[in-house]
């Protein structure tokens, strides 16, 4: 009994809420989260997403109460999906000076504009197909011809007002595409988060319902990663932020935890993790039924930011942050 370590007793660290408030390690910020939201063509439109709940779809008119609420709660920045007027080969809707999420960011911008705006750049909501890019005849999704489309998207988004453009699709070399076309039409502003280790996930079930945006033939695999590597992805992460990525993201965020650690000690940038709609369904609904007690959800995001994520887009933001406030009203 006189070894040293029969002398550490880790518990008593552990005896009072506020000692164990003295010694945590990692806390959750307001400031970590990113909200997003679904923005409708239409007017008067606020309506809950089936395979989302407590989240909804608004129409340009009704997103100012939402921002509103958003700024009052602390949040400091959303992400933007729309859901297009019309769909053809080439989502041609998402590119336009009129578009919805075009509209969108004027509006978030005209209401708070300190609000920060990113938008996610990527077609499977706008083309026919559902597919992420530029299809050839024979449905082979065409990388160069797609990085055209994907800086013209970029570039309106950013004419809109956006401050971060954040691409979703997975093809070689769009950040320098977009890089370039941004600085040459002058948006050297405009920062980029690359989705860049972003898996073929099951996970994002929920979101194709809530953006209508489910490949109509096929899935996503010859452009999104294979679950199973890790090493691909800090190489995809090397090539992002050699193209001249701000922030890199790994994406899904809590069956990829391992993947979040490995690229920020790898590259100590910037990081956000997507905690993506299948978490939060999966959390919400076994919260709801209470099959889990709720401080899984706090849990859960805790676990992505120890993981080494700075950031987190989440769709508990909200819930977050009523929670995060109560708890500081009462200290
Ligand atoms: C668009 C996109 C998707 C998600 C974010 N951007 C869907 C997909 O790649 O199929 C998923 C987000 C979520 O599940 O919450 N490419």
């Amino acid at each position: 009994m006189d070894r040293i370590d029969s002398k550490i007793r880790l518990r008593r660290l552990r005896k009072s809420k506020n000692i164990r408030s003295l010694v945590r390690e990692t806390r959750l910020n307001i400031s970590d989260f990113i909200y997003p939201l679904f923005v409708v063509e239409g007017e008067n439109i606020k309506k809950e997403i089936p395979s989302l709940k407590e989240n909804y779809h608004f129409s340009i008119d009704k997103l100012e109460d939402e921002i509103r609420e958003l700024s009052d709660l602390g949040i400091k920045a959303v992400i933007l999906f729309g859901l297009p007027k019309y769909k053809d080969e080439c989502g041609s809707a998402s590119y336009m000076d009129d578009g919805i999420v075009q509209k969108a960011i004027r509006k978030v911008k005209e209401v708070d504009s300190e609000m920060v705006v990113i938008t996610d750049v990527c077609m499977c909501s706008y083309t026919s197909h559902g597919h992420c890019g530029i299809l050839s005849e024979d449905g082979e999704l065409l990388n160069d011809e797609t990085l055209e489309y994907l800086s013209k998207i970029a570039v309106s988004h950013a004419k809109a007002g956006a401050d971060m453009v954040a691409p979703s699709d997975m093809m070689d070399f769009r950040i320098e595409h977009m890089r370039n076309e941004l600085d040459d039409n002058g948006y050297t502003n405009v920062s980029i988060m690359a989705y860049s280790a972003k898996y073929a996930s099951a996970f994002y079930g929920p979101f194709r319902d809530a953006a209508d945006s489910a490949p109509s033939f096929g899935d996503r695999k010859t452009y999104q990663m294979d679950p199973a590597n890790s090493n691909e992805a800090i190489r995809e992460c090397e090539l992002d932020i050699n193209e001249g990525a701000d922030i890199i993201m790994v994406k899904p965020a809590l069956s990829y935890l391992d993947v979040i650690r490995r690229a920020k000690d790898t590259f100590n940038m910037h990081m956000c993790a997507y905690s993506v709609s299948g978490e939060y369904a999966m959390l919400k609904n076994a919260v709801d039924v209470g099959l889990l007690s709720e401080s899984a959800i706090e849990e859960s995001l805790i676990s992505i930011k120890r993981a080494g994520a700075d950031m987190i887009i989440t769709y508990f933001a909200k819930y977050m942050a009523k929670k995060l406030k109560n708890e500081t009203c009462r200290a």
